[in-house]
């Protein structure tokens, strides 16, 4: 990707340990000498709270100008919730909760999720495969290509659909056992996929797979029953694949994509979905590698990207003081930021740092150690997030 001359880094803690985690990546960018600003914009649920806006407009003008961010993470909670947690001021307003998330994906046409999930070898939780008489680590590498603003994310969805909607519905046959359905226990939820973001996303996938080395691209939807979305983007899959003889392309549905999950991860590369297939076995692979705290994101556009780690604000968590949230899942993502804006050596320092920490196991935050979390969790031998940071910096300064 492009080579930016000292770019400013739009820093968006949010909630919970996404606050925690955050700082830690910094930490280990300017180790790194990385040479950028910083300014910091708010985003999550105290600004919901105070505002009812979890998205402040003057945040995504910041992104808007910079079009570089990091994100820890954010607290979402049912509309209920959020009603409830609303300043009494103005819980009359009509104000209706959104996720910040996915309206900061929509508003800054971060439409390319990219995940990579890989084993670092030494990892207690990495997924251990059991034969007759041998136990085996696979090596995972596999990045999820995910598209990140269609499928049944955009918010076109209603309980009692208006009487139009129901017309259109009823135009279809196989709507038929429906047509009867009252309102109220009706909820319709619509399924979009465009032919341009469907090439955006293969076009980018099968573009990674050359690039790096991967021998195929996996198509993992499910064109057998949503003949038309999943239909679309195997079309189009296709065609972007002519245009790359040398990466195979294989198709899966989602749900033998998940099956061959445990008999043979090692198999995969780039595996390209739809955004929730593609959310699904993005998580499905996060934990082969270790979990959350080993998952890292970049949401791409063409006018901007904004990186976050793929876990949430763990609320339980939240409170623990000394924190002790794995940073390596926000750590890894500062490297996905180096990577995107040239600074490619400095990306692998940091990875390899991270494996080299891994690796050694003297270091183990309590998800990698199998200690119950909670504010005991540092006598009962878990690290801090600290310490982790710690432990990555150490060996970043020992580096050849
Ligand atoms: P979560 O990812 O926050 O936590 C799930 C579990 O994963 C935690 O209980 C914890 O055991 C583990 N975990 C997550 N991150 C970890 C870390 N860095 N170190 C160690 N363990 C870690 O997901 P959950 O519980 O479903 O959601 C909590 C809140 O986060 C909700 O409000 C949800 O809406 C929000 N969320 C936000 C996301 C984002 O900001 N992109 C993504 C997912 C959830
Ligand atoms: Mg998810």
């Amino acid at each position: 990707m492009a080579h930016v001359s000292r770019p400013t880094v739009v820093l968006m803690p949010g909630d919970g340990i996404g606050r925690h985690v955050l700082p830690e990546a910094v930490r280990v960018l300017d180790a790194v000498g990385f040479e950028a600003d910083y300014v910091e914009a708010e985003i999550g649920w105290d600004c919901w709270v105070r505002d009812g806006e979890p998205l402040p407009p003057a945040t995504v003008e910041t992104l808007e100008r910079h079009r570089l961010g990091l994100l820890g993470a954010v607290t979402s909670k049912p509309e209920a919730h959020a009603r409830r947690e609303l300043a009494p001021a103005l819980r009359a307003s009509g104000v209706r909760y959104r996720s910040p998330i996915l309206e900061l994906r929509r508003r800054l046409g971060l439409d390319l999720c990219v995940r990579p999930l890989r084993t670092f070898p030494g990892n207690p939780r990495n997924f251990v495969r059991r034969g007759a008489e041998t136990l085996e680590e696979p090596r995972i590498d596999v990045v999820v290509f995910r598209q990140n603003t269609e499928c049944l994310y955009p918010g076109v969805e209603w309980t009692d659909p208006p009487a139009a909607v129901r017309a259109g519905l009823g135009t279809h046959p196989r709507f038929a056992p429906w047509a009867d359905v009252p309102g109220r226990d009706l909820a319709v939820t619509v399924r979009i996929v465009t032919r341009d973001a469907s090439r955006r996303l293969f076009h980018a996938a099968f573009t990674h797979a050359a690039r790096h080395g991967y021998r195929s691209v996996t198509v993992c939807e499910k064109p057998g029953v949503l003949r038309e979305t999943s239909g679309m983007m195997c079309e189009v899959a296709e065609e972007t694949a002519r245009a790359f003889p040398e990466i195979e392309l294989h198709f899966l549905n989602i749900d033998a994509q998940l099956l061959q999950l445990t008999k043979s991860p090692e198999a995969f590369g780039v595996i390209a979905a739809g955004n929730m297939f593609g959310d699904i076995v993005s998580d499905a692979f996060a934990g082969l590698v270790g979990g959350m705290g080993f998952a890292p994101s970049a949401n791409l556009g063409p006018d901007a990207a904004v990186f976050e780690p793929v876990h949430g604000s763990a609320p339980k968590y939240a409170a623990c003081d000394p924190s002790i949230a794995n940073p390596l899942a926000m750590i890894l993502t500062a490297a996905l930021l180096l990577d995107h804006v040239g600074e490619a050596d400095r990306a692998r320092a940091v990875r390899d740092a991270v494996a080299r920490v891994v690796s050694r196991g003297t270091c183990r935050t309590f998800d990698m150690a199998g200690i119950r979390g909670g504010p005991g969790a540092v006598t009962r031998g878990a690290a801090t997030t600290r310490a982790m940071t710690d432990a990555v910096l150490a060996c970043l300064r020992t580096a050849d």
